[in-house]
């Protein structure tokens, strides 16, 4: 294809997916099929793949994320975030509403909106584009999450109709639908890791993520709700919301004028009924004067503008009975108890569990058996116990001791000074930790066994097959085949993912042992350090401190963990059966060099040798630290062909030094 053909083709695809990405992620109104979608995203990738000098780094096909951001840097905020005055009573709202009627004399209408309940963000636009995504931080200065939030399809990096500010920002709330903070969670369990307490709490981990790759893959979504601008050419909220929507924007459809105070209060009712039916969390609504002169005439007081109210809904609380308290062991041997609930329903589904957490907190709240308690859904998912209603207490009721013996081994628990779990410490011989430390062994993240899940590992367990890791590598078919739910041909197939296993890198054998502290990044640097496993069981404390991120406690777990026999013993047969317990050369590839070590690079624009990925990869196997952004800490912008100009700017006025390709090359060498 001709160059001219191939940038109009580009252009046209570029503009069809758009306006597709808008119809499915902001209007929630698809109009071709996912199928003809990813035939049109096909075509522009092959495009601009064979055309490299027409990719834009705005086009939808760059939506998939890949940047690393190490540090998300603080920005003043040029308008200050504000916040919402608030309450959980009707007649404070009516309250608000005689405020401001004593204030103005006109006849005026409010816009009633939903209070969503995530992490708020500022996303600045210039001529059209997004430029820049800050979060609130305390209301003055919040971080740069640019690079993750370009990977939220709902937003848009580039606006669609032509008649936006030249330069403006908009505000609004990203948030995770529940059935994807479900998935989340799940997946985190999963992988022996804690899972996230609410929605808010998993989007807001998110943001801050440093791999953007997989921000994109968690599906995170955004509603608008403000648009900053001194002089916007509008006269009311309402009409600025509507603008907004127009431009690209998600805007809420429960976005509704009212003009008096009953038609507010109906609002709320509606949308309390409407709460459990929304799949996403809010805690109210917020009740806005519309006419932005009015907002004006009222003002702010010190945090909070006097022409809006958040009204927020109370926790639904129910009562029921407290049947028995029953204690769990995790993969880690803490200790979990659990008040087991006559079923009740609460926000829309059946409870019958809830975490009491620790001894403190049954302690704290006199917890017993055969209480009536109140139930709340914290973060509306998890339910929690809040109170114990004493007036039906049973006279002869007695205070539940804490277990001090673990229930699945019966080894006495321990308590260490100012922790407030139980742990059981039999870690290699109570079953729920064995087969929790083997479940973290096969996941996704470690040795990636497939078929080799919980309920596979329970019967292996049960069946007395598999005592610790090693044993999974002589099982045998024989022995595989006679178990339930289990045929020749899984048979097979689980033997095969064994043996593929095999070939996983040393460091991710490392993490797969589930050494306490030991994550994924601490094996990367333990066995790029070490190189392999004979060096590193040999390593005094001392050469362990050297490890970059290797402190007292890793150092200290690491040695309570080789000191064991067993242990040694369980390394020495798994290195016999062919498992990686040395760096390969991929592995030994990956750290090439200190030579840029303690400084810290942003790259920007299109080289000629190399792509910006493979620029930032080169920057950390020599040891230096790639960045978002610009700060007065960066040592060096490596600048390409379309380098940002907002980027150029800042470097020259930080006095950060700019790099071409070639001189970084030559830092290299
Ligand atoms: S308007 C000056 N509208 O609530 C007005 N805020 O306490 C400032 N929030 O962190 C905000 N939904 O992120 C507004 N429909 C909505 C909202 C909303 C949620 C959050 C906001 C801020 C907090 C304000």
């Amino acid at each position: 294809m001709h160059k001219a053909e191939a940038k109009k083709k580009i252009d046209e695809l570029t503009a069809q997916i758009r306006e597709h990405n808008y119809q499915y992620y902001a209007l929630s109104n698809p109009v071709i099929s996912d199928y003809d979608f990813d035939q049109l995203l096909v075509q522009l990738t092959s495009l601009e793949k064979e055309f490299p000098e027409f990719l834009d780094p705005n086009s939808p096909t760059q939506i998939v994320g890949g940047s690393i951001t190490k540090d998300f840097e603080t920005i003043k905020h040029k308008v200050p975030f504000l916040s919402l005055g608030n309450t959980y009573s009707e007649e404070e709202i009516s309250e608000f509403d005689a405020r401001i009627r004593k204030n103005i004399d006109v006849n005026f209408a409010y816009v009633c909106e939903l209070k969503y309940d995530g992490v708020a963000i500022g996303l600045h636009y210039k001529h059209g584009e997004l430029v820049r995504a800050v979060t609130r931080g305390d209301g003055e200065q919040g971080d740069d999450v640019t690079n993750n939030v370009r990977t939220i399809k709902s937003i848009p990096l580039k606006l669609r109709s032509g008649d936006y500010p030249e330069e403006f920002e908009v505000r609004g709330e990203i948030f995770l639908h529940h059935h994807i903070f479900e998935r989340i969670n799940a997946e985190r369990i999963k992988n022996g890791e804690v899972p996230f307490a609410n929605p808010r709490n998993s989007a807001s981990g998110t943001l801050k993520m440093q791999d953007s790759a997989v921000v994109a893959k968690r599906s995170l979504d955004c509603f608008i709700y403000s648009v900053i601008l001194e002089n916007l050419p509008l006269k009311t909220h309402y009409e600025s919301m509507q603008k907004a929507k127009k431009w690209g924007f998600k805007v809420s459809e429960h976005l509704t004028l009212c003009q008096d105070l009953p038609a507010v209060f109906k609002y709320i009712h509606h949308v309390n009924g409407l709460r459990a039916h929304l799949g996403f969390d809010i805690d109210g609504v917020v009740i806005k004067v519309d006419e932005i002169e009015l907002q004006k005439d009222l003002g702010i007081t010190a945090k909070s503008p006097r022409w809006a109210i958040a009204y927020k809904f109370k926790a639904e609380s129910v009562s029921t009975k407290l049947l028995s308290i029953t204690f769990q062991v995790g993969r880690t041997g803490s200790i979990t108890p659990v008040a087991n609930l006559q079923a009740v329903l609460l926000g829309g589904t059946m409870v019958k569990r809830a975490s009491l957490h620790n001894a403190d907190f049954i302690e704290k709240l006199d917890i017993r058996e055969g209480d009536v308690v109140f139930v709340e859904k914290g973060g509306e998912v998890i339910p929690k116990i809040t109170a114990v209603d004493l007036s039906k207490r049973d006279l002869f009721s007695q205070a539940h001791p804490f277990i001090n013996a673990c229930p699945e081994c019966g080894t006495p628990l321990v308590r260490a000074d100012g922790e407030a779990n139980h742990y059981c410490p039999n870690e290699d011989g109570c079953p729920p930790q064995i087969k929790g430390k083997i479940e973290h062994f096969t996941s996704r993240k470690a040795m990636d066994i497939e078929g080799l899940g919980s309920e596979t590992i329970e019967l292996l367990f049960k069946e007395g097959l598999i005592r610790n890791v090693s044993d999974i590598y002589e099982l045998q078919k024989k022995q595989l085949e006679k178990l339930e739910r289990m045929g020749s041909k899984s048979a097979d197939n689980l033997l095969a993912g064994i043996e593929n296993s095999k070939s996983i890198s040393f460091s991710r054998v490392l993490f797969a042992l589930g050494i306490r502290h030991v994550g994924e990044t601490v094996a990367r640097k333990l066995a790029a350090h070490f190189k392999n496993m004979e060096a590193l069981l040999q390593a005094e404390k001392d050469q362990l401190l050297e490890v970059e991120e290797i402190g007292e406690k890793i150092a200290d777990s690491l040695l309570k963990w080789f000191a064991v026999k067993e242990n040694q013993e369980m390394i020495e047969k798994m290195k016999k059966l062919g498992l990686q317990f040395e760096l390969n050369q991929n592995e030994m590839n990956s750290s090439l060099s200190d030579s840029l070590k303690g400084l810290t690079f942003v790259v920007s624009g299109v080289f000629e040798k190399y792509s910006r990925d493979e620029l930032k990869k080169l920057i950390e196997q020599h040891g230096g630290k790639v960045s978002g952004s610009i700060s007065a800490k960066t040592s060096g912008l490596i600048a390409g062909a379309e380098s940002g100009p907002s980027k150029l700017e800042k470097a020259s006025k930080l006095q950060v030094k700019v790099i071409t390709e070639n001189e970084f090359i030559e830092m290299l060498s």
